[in-house]
């Protein structure tokens, strides 16, 4: 399916956002912390065509038989249902969220495709959300820069999708470059562009997608959240941010095991997105390993949001060879990022495989991921 096939008429306009791999920095994004994640070259593009009155038109690839439609005057989370809340969402976000006055503005026909797997923890539905506000910022001429983009878009997710998502996801699909990491301090909103220099190192970011389905708009992840904002009330500070690692041993006294163990992970994963900056300034990628290693089983071990398929993911890397390996995303399942070797890459990426049919496990996607541009016209 096409827009023309959707719609009977060519698109005016093309926009693209790409997905994203968190490197390191997981769950510390809701927390006022620190991620360094990179927009990966797999995007979704938005094909827009512009109407005269004020209704938005919604279609997909994934679901090319159903075109979702809602006037400007409608806008509202309970009226958006489905994946057309990832696009209808925005329109209504940059209402509320960014105050952008919408009263006498035309819609849009829009038809949405991706190439950014769905359900593998790579950002599918922000690499919607941010193509569709760099378009919608773009032709209603708002003026938005983009770090109010990416708020925007996260507020669609929270209250129009209703996942409780921090801001990572969206600022690396509206930040990234080619090549880099993005440096994000979750409550500033500073960023900083850090060198991956793969190439130059003759390494690769191998994505092993488990195929293992996770929600974030349900269970673990919003527990998680809770555990967190429940261990920052206790110790008296604003967010998770505010803790060092020197702080611990006097947290463990005031918290529960497992509140504590929650708040080990924030706290020690922000100053390893540090020491990971720092690293890579200072001595390039292929020092990075034992700190991806260490995120890894903190997330396993303390914050328990890993499934036996990623562990054996990274372990299995890891014996084979790799510079390092860990989950990437909210965990529950999703994908696992593996810093390997340009030439044992096809030799990870089998010994990993073969480990899963040994386990019984479905066979895992594996694919190479490149730093991408940020959401674009194109
Ligand atoms: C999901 C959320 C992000 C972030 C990660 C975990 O991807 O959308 O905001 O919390 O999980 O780091």
């Amino acid at each position: 399916m096409t827009f023309q096939q959707v719609y009977g008429y060519e698109p005016t306009v093309r926009y693209s956002a790409p997905g994203r791999v968190n490197l390191i920095g997981e769950h510390t994004d809701y927390n006022d912390g620190y991620v360094l994640p990179f927009a990966i070259d797999r995007r979704t593009v938005a094909s827009i065509g512009q109407r005269d009155d004020r209704v938005l038109r919604v279609a997909s690839a994934f679901d090319p038989s159903s075109v979702v439609e809602l006037t400007l005057d409608e806008l509202d989370p309970s009226r958006m249902h489905g994946w057309s809340a990832y696009v209808l969402g925005i329109a209504w976000a940059l209402r509320e969220q960014a105050g952008a006055d919408l009263s006498d503005k035309r819609g849009f026909d829009v038809f949405i495709e991706s190439d950014v797997p769905v359900g593998a923890g790579l950002s599918s539905s922000a690499a919607i959300e941010c193509g569709v506000a760099l378009a919608f910022n773009d032709l209603w001429e708002l003026g938005l820069d983009r770090k109010t983009l990416a708020r925007v878009g996260q507020y669609s997710e929270n209250h129009a999708v209703g996942a409780p998502t921090g801001i990572m996801d969206q600022s690396a699909s509206l930040l990234g470059e080619q090549d880099a990491v993005v440096f994000l301090d979750c409550r500033t909103l500073d960023t900083a562009v850090v060198d991956l220099a793969l190439e130059a190192n003759g390494l690769e970011v191998l994505v092993i997608d488990t195929r293992v389905e996770h929600a974030h708009a349900t269970g673990g992840y919003k527990a998680r959240r809770e555990s967190c904002e429940r261990g920052a009330r206790i110790l008296g500070v604003e967010a998770l941010r505010d803790v060092s690692v020197e702080d611990l041993p006097r947290a463990e006294e005031r918290l529960d095991d497992e509140t504590f163990r929650r708040v080990r992970h924030i706290v020690t994963e922000d100053q390893r997105v540090l020491d990971t900056v720092r690293t890579l300034r200072e001595d390039g990628p292929r020092a990075i390993g034992s700190l991806l290693v260490a995120s890894h089983e903190s997330m396993r071990d303390d914050f328990e949001i890993s499934v036996p398929e990623l562990d054996l993911a990274v372990a299995t890397a890891v014996e084979h060879g790799a510079v390092g390996a860990r989950m990437t995303g909210g965990g529950f399942g999703g994908a696992a990022i593996a810093l390997v070797d340009r030439e044992a890459r096809g030799a990870i990426a089998d010994a990993v495989t073969s480990a899963f049919a040994a386990a019984g496990y479905r066979e895992p996607t594996v694919f190479t991921v490149h730093a991408a541009q940020g959401a674009r016209r194109d």
